[in-house]
């Protein structure tokens, strides 16, 4: 992994939304947890955070070690910010704003998810 691979993910704001991708049915990403999807050459971590009702989408890009390993974290919240630990050194994101809330590393790209009649889209901005 090199640093190009990084710049590969951007967050995207949901007023820069131009295409909802069609990930995939609900039924297939687990509660409380996470599944990764691929779009065009980006991995991302798609969560599942049925104890808050709600949708979030990430790089699977950690930016520690540079391994796609995101989407098998463990999600949680601290003072009230849904996270995710990444499964290899348990450094700790923010799925809303992306920050590393543990140290200093470079936040993580962020997008929105929407549901509708059953499956679960991710904005990206082109
Ligand atoms: S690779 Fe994610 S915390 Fe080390």
């Amino acid at each position: 992994m090199t640093i190009e691979n990084l710049n590969t993910y951007e967050t995207v704001a949901s007023e820069n939304v131009k295409i909802w991708f069609k990930a995939a049915a609900t039924s297939k990403f687990p509660k409380n947890g996470g599944a990764c999807i691929k779009y065009k050459d980006k991995q991302i971590a798609v969560f599942n955070f049925t104890r808050e009702d709600t949708w979030y989408a990430c790089q699977n890009l950690c930016p520690h070690k540079m391994e796609m390993v995101l989407s098998r974290g463990m999600i949680g919240e601290e003072n009230m910010e849904a996270k995710v630990a990444c499964p290899l050194h348990k450094n700790t994101f923010s799925l809303q704003t992306g920050e590393n809330l543990n140290g200093s590393l470079k936040a993580i790209a962020t997008y929105p998810v929407k549901v509708e009649n059953g499956f679960v889209y991710v904005g990206f901005s082109d």
